[in-house]
């Protein structure tokens, strides 16, 4: 064996030595979560640098969508998540949720608008001086004033505890998802949300590109035109963003702020509770038995997106037990015209991008709407592609947020430093008829 033969294996021993001690086991100690702190959910994660994966944490109920309710209990107790949910019919003058509606915007008191977006909440909402909008809580000590930040904040807290819990490690940075509408302003507030629970924020990113880095389209070859569409349970944003370089630059926003699961299920309830009211001739109005048709409905309509019938099964005090059967075909002709109505505001964000919809390189689908079979053939065959499955679409932002703080934090072995361009892009608003008459903002 020659000298030099040696001396290369000495420096590949020392070599794999220094790999092993900079990303081998134990790996490095995340430091930066990705927080996607939504309207209806929220969730964290954590970029693994060594295995280069995503991982989004669940909270002690094993729970990975966290509702972004905060409830405070009279004696000033603060409950957050599920257990907020879980009260919310017995204290929904203190049960917050759809904060982030409110936050860093500014309203007119005089405005109709407002006046009726005010009354859709149980809860008290109230604007400050300057015009903020803030919630009034009536507790033992008194009426207490929470701004939606404050709210935020109470939600990034929650998710930072059981996420340090879990992986035995601080959390100090954060990298946090807001819609690609927000201005700045909102951006701002948003931040403050993380930073008043202590938490550093490393980056502000859009919702979009947070579901584009997911499928890790910014080291993708040969992808330049990418369209996000986004829907939740009661709103839809599609974005067009274009990728130049390793850099997602958002081209044209449109979106309706009234349209998701919620209405989806409306339409099955009315239909249902009709139905019912005809075969046994009694009106069905108990508050207890609609909720209970609610959350069957919504079950129902979970089941039917992996079979093609599923069982409604009911135990109401009107009308005692009754089981009903709802196919997948019946869901989709309750609401067509509904789902039909997702193509407006992407025939709208293209024409403002000026693309076809043959010259989009990739779909994202965001949101647990887009889990329902019938919106991804509605897409897919839209743009005559189909669009990218495998990550939870309720989680693609979260693992997005992350797998952007695992960039930022150097993970090896992810190279590409993607970032996004802040837009002045304007979103595009669609309405439904029912919200023509309300004309409502939000
Ligand atoms: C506040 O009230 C709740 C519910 O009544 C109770 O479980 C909790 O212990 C109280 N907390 C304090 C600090 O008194
Ligand atoms: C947002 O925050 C930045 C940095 O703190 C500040 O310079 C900017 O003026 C703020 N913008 C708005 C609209 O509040």
């Amino acid at each position: 064996m020659s000298m030099s033969v040696i001396g290369a294996s000495v420096l590949m021993l020392l070599l794999a030595g220094y790999l092993a001690q900079k990303y081998g086991l134990p790996p490095p100690a995340p430091k930066i979560a990705g927080i996607d702190l939504g309207t209806t959910y929220s969730s964290i994660g954590i970029y693994h640098a060594v295995s280069g994966n995503a991982e989004i944490l669940p909270d002690l109920l094993g729970k990975r969508s966290i509702p972004s309710v905060v409830a405070w209990l009279p004696n000033g107790t603060i409950l957050v998540g599920t257990h907020a949910v879980q009260q919310q019919e017995h204290n929904p003058l203190r049960t917050i949720y759809d904060a982030k509606r409110f936050i860093g915007r500014t309203f007119d008191a005089a405005n109709p608008i407002f006046q009726s977006d005010k009354k859709r909440y149980p809860f008290e909402v109230k604007l400050d001086e300057n015009g903020y909008a803030y919630f009034e809580i009536p507790l033992d000590t008194g009426n207490k004033a929470v701004y939606p930040e404050e709210v935020g904040s109470k939600i990034v807290s929650y998710l930072r505890n059981f996420a340090e819990q879990k992986l035995k490690t601080p959390l100090e940075q954060v990298v946090i998802s807001v819609p690609a509408e927000f201005e700045e302003k909102q951006r701002n507030y948003t931040k403050r949300a993380a930073e008043l629970s202590g938490m550093e924020v490393r980056r502000v990113i859009s919702e979009p590109t947070a579901a584009a880095l997911a499928y890790g389209l910014h080291k993708k070859k040969g992808v330049e035109d990418v369209v996000v569409v986004d829907l939740g349970g009661g709103t839809l944003d599609v974005s067009v963003l274009r990728l130049q370089g390793a850099t997602f630059v958002t081209q044209a926003m449109a979106g309706n702020n009234r349209l998701g699961g919620q209405d989806f299920n409306d339409n099955v309830q009315k239909f249902l509770i009709k139905s019912l009211e005809e075969k046994f001739g009694k009106p069905i109005e108990d508050k207890e038995d609609i909720q209970q048709i609610r959350m069957e409905i919504e079950a129902a309509k979970l089941r039917l997106t992996t079979h093609l019938k599923s069982n409604i099964k009911l135990n109401l005090k009107v009308i005692g037990k009754y089981e009903q059967e709802i196919t997948r075909k019946e869901f989709e002709d309750l609401n067509e015209h509904l789902f039909e109505s997702i193509k407006e505001p992407i025939i709208a964000a293209l024409e403002d991008a000026r693309l076809e919809p043959a010259s989009v390189d990739e779909i994202v689908l965001v949101g647990g709407s887009t889990r329902i079979p019938r919106i991804r053939k509605i897409v897919g065959q839209f743009f005559g592609k189909a669009p990218n499955f495998g990550v939870d679409p309720e989680l693609a932002v979260a693992t997005g947020a992350s797998v952007q703080a695992g960039v930022i934090g150097g993970g090896w072995p992810l190279q590409v430093a993607a970032v996004e361009l802040p837009t002045k892009i304007r979103k595009r608003h669609f309405y439904s008829e029912k919200q023509k008459q309300e004309e409502t903002d939000f």
